[in-house]
C-alpha cells in the first residue's frame, strides 16, 4: 500500500514537470483570459517595438530554422517545436527566457497575451 502511494506520488511529480508546448499555450491563454492569435504572434515576433531587436533578430522569422545571437553570433537551435523537440518542455527554462528576451527586446516583460500569441504561431510552424 505504502509502495503504491510512493509510486503514485512519483508519477504525479514526473507528470507535473514534463510539459508540452501545448500546455504552455493553454497556460498563457488562461492567464490572458483570451484566445491566442497566431497571426498576431507572427507580427509581434518579427517586428521591432522601439528597441534595437525583434525576436526574429536572433531567432529568425522562420523559427523552424536555427538562428544566431544578434550580438554574440552564437548559434541558437530552432524555436519551433516541429523541428526542435526540446523546446517548450521545461517551465523554468521557458519562463526564464521569456523574461530575459522580452526585457532585451521590449524593455519590459511580455504579457500573457503576447506569450500565448507567440506560442500559437510557433505551434503552427511545420
Ligand atoms: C539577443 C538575442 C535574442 C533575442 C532578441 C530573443 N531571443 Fe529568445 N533566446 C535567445 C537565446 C540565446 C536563448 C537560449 C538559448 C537556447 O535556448 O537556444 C533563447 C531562448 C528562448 C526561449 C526558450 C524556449 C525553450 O523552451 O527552450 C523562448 C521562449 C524565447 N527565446 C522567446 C523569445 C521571444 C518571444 C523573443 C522576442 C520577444 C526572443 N526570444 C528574442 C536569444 C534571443
Amino acid at each position: 500500500m505504502r509502495r503504491t502511494l510512493a509510486i503514485a506520488a512519483l508519477l504525479f511529480a514526473a507528470s507535473a514537470q514534463a510539459e508540452t508546448p501545448r500546455d504552455f499555450l493553454t497556460r498563457f491563454e488562461k492567464e490572458a483570459g483570451a484566445a491566442a492569435s497566431a497571426e498576431r504572434g507572427a507580427r509581434f515576433f518579427t517586428s521591432k517595438q522601439g528597441g534595437e531587436w525583434s525576436c526574429a533578430s536572433c531567432h529568425t522569422d522562420k523559427p523552424t530554422q536555427a538562428g544566431r545571437h544578434a550580438k554574440t553570433d552564437k548559434p541558437i537551435t530552432p524555436l519551433a517545436p516541429a523541428t526542435n523537440a526540446e523546446r517548450f518542455t521545461d517551465a523554468a527554462k521557458v519562463d526564464k527566457w521569456f523574461r530575459r528576451n522580452c526585457n532585451d527586446t521590449l524593455n519590459r516583460i511580455c504579457s500573457a497575451q503576447e506569450k500565448a500569441d507567440v506560442m500559437a504561431w510557433l505551434l503552427a510552424q511545420k
